[in-house]
């Protein structure tokens, strides 16, 4: 029997090649087969019992064997086990001339006793210029005669990819705006979208045109919880005073950007004069102090707990 690879390596390697094949073999999504699916575990344990009982047997009978040989034939054993396949690769891939010969090689060049042998160019060496000059054929083929793409254009299709990448984001992280971030959209879809929503929660307590109803009127310059479109994405956000009806949102199926749309409806609402309005609540918002006011809110925050408290 030819001893190609000695046991420790060739039962790790059977094992971990099976284990690689199941990997390939079972579809799952992110994590390796063996994680997901436990039945894997157990299979993989099973081949290794295998390969371990295999491993055994074929000691035992090489054992067996060995006790049945002369002595010569083991002799004969020992010799072809020693010569393996690691040695026999590396004097075929150095072809270096065993010292002992190399009285035969010596060039006739002498200098100060310093002599040069003839080798023969080691065969590593020499596969390996072979396989520079198989590259080079097969890189001119595959990239200057059958249109390979170039460095240039495999950039060109990576910055597009990111692109498409980039435009995938954004959507997601439209809903990672706050009230702190929230701007009036323009856009007549994400306005159309706010209606949309406002007709369908909102409506009710403030009346569709905005007039206010058990809500107070969204169409003029007074606000209870402050205008402009940080507060009132605020207020849609995280509710009114607790007790008065309005409620936090966010917590009620709106998402972030749902939210900026139905507050930036409410921006276009300004000023509409509806028919029947409520009459005006809280104080009078002027937009140029809009930011201020914000900043102003936020640092008041406390004091406006403390009033509900109180109520
Ligand atoms: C159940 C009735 C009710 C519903 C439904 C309701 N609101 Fe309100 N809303 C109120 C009340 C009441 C207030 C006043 C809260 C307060 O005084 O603290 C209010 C306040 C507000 C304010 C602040 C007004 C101000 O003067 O500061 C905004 C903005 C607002 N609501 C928008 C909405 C939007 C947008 C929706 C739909 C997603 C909605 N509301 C749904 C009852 C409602």
């Amino acid at each position: 029997m030819k001893y190609l690879f000695p046991w420790y390596i060739r039962l790790p390697l059977i094992f971990f090649a099976s284990a690689v094949i199941l990997e390939y073999a079972i579809d799952t999504e992110e994590l390796p087969a063996f994680i997901e699916k436990p039945e894997v575990l157990g299979l993989l344990a099973i081949i290794l019992l295998v390969l371990i009982s295999f491993e055994a047997c074929y000691a035992a009978i090489n054992s067996v064997l060995w006790h049945t040989l002369t002595e010569e034939e083991r002799e004969a054993k020992l010799a072809i086990k020693e010569s393996n396949w690691w040695s026999g690769f590396l004097k075929k891939a150095t072809n270096a001339t065993p010292i002992d010969e190399e009285e035969e090689i010596f060039l006739n060049h002498n200098y100060d006793g310093i002599k040069e042998l003839d080798n023969a160019l080691p065969p590593w060496w020499v596969w390996g210029f072979y396989a520079t000059i198989l590259f080079a054929v097969i890189y001119l083929a595959r990239y200057h005669m059958f249109g390979g793409e170039t460095q240039e254009q495999e950039f060109e299709t990576e910055m597009a990819q990111a692109k498409i990448d980039i435009e995938e984001y954004k959507k997601t992280a439209k809903n990672l705006v706050d009230y702190k971030t929230a701007t009036i959209l323009t856009e007549a879809s994400d306005i159309a979208s706010g209606k949309e929503i406002f007709m369908q929660n909102c409506a009710v307590c403030h009346k569709p045109d905005g007039g206010g109803n058990i809500g107070p009127n969204l169409t003029d310059n007074y606000w209870i919880l402050g205008g402009g479109i940080n507060n009132i994405f605020k207020s849609i956000s995280e509710g009114g005073r607790p007790g008065k009806g309005m409620e936090p949102w966010s917590k009620n199926g709106l998402k972030s950007y749902d939210i900026q749309q139905v507050a930036s409806y409410i921006t276009t609402l300004s000023g509409t004069n509806p028919p029947e309005a409520k009459k005006a609540e809280g104080e009078l918002w002027k937009d140029d102090t809009v930011k201020e006011e914000v900043i102003k809110q936020e640092a008041d925050s406390l004091v406006i707990d403390t009033l509900q408290v109180n109520k």
